[in-house]
């Protein structure tokens, strides 16, 4: 065990070194790269039957709370959000909708995801009280979280969408629809189903443009 672990040590100080001077690079995953070079989301209203099973999904929650997380606050719950209880939360915004006096074009808007949708999970930010680790990263977490469990759907076959819409900010309809509690947000509504049309590419960024290199 302890020879183990000195192989270990020496394994990581030698590579270390190689890399600083760099000669060599760490062991690539091509599949997860191909992954990341290639994801893409899959519109959340393309989305049909079937969709993971409880099993399936709590998988893919797992995967997507090995997320970054400074201090291990666990500042992030989900709430999975069944067919009915999509069904339920359409009610609500509908009549949330009306009563803000929205035009109904926008209260439609508002309601279609929870209309259409069979299986989402909402990503709840639930920042905790912390005297080094400011809200900020803890919400930051809370997007990691989002991202990880759209690409855990993804890389699994599903399809995904990171969805919001003004439903997802409404104090009235986080409490009555979605049981958030005080000081709780709604980072992401994160669709997952399965595929019936693979959407076409989407215009990615200049990165080079992006990005600024400092050198000294
Ligand atoms: C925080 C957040 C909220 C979003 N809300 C919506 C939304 O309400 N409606 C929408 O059409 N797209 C929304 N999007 C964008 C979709 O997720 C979109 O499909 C995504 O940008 C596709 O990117 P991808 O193919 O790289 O995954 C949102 C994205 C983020 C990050």
């Amino acid at each position: 065990m302890r020879r183990l672990a000195l192989r270990g040590l020496r394994t990581y100080l030698t590579r270390g070194a190689e890399q600083t001077r760099g000669h060599d690079v760490p062991d690539p995953n091509p599949a997860a790269l191909a992954f990341l070079r290639t994801r893409r989301s899959r519109p959340a209203k393309t989305l049909g039957l079937p969709v993971p099973d409880e099993a399936t999904l709590a998988d893919l929650l797992t995967l997507a709370a090995r997320s970054p997380d400074h201090g291990k606050l666990e500042p992030w719950r989900f709430v999975v959000l069944t067919k009915p209880a999509l069904a339920r939360i359409a009610g609500l915004v509908a009549a949330r909708g009306a009563a803000l006096g929205l035009p109904p074009d926008r209260i439609d808007k508002g309601a279609s995801q929870f209309v259409t949708g069979n299986l989402a999970v909402a990503v709840v930010c639930s920042p905790k009280p912390h005297a080094t680790i400011p809200p900020i990263e803890q919400h930051l977490s809370a997007g990691a979280v989002c991202l990880a469990l759209l690409n855990a759907a993804l890389a699994s076959g599903w399809g995904a969408n990171w969805l919001s819409g003004w439903p997802s900010h409404d104090p009235w309809v986080c409490t009555e629809g979605l049981g958030l509690g005080p000081g709780e947000f709604v980072a992401g509504i994160i669709h997952i189903g399965t595929e019936t049309c693979a959407p076409p590419e989407r215009p990615r960024p200049d990165v080079a443009a992006l990005t600024t290199w400092m050198r000294a």
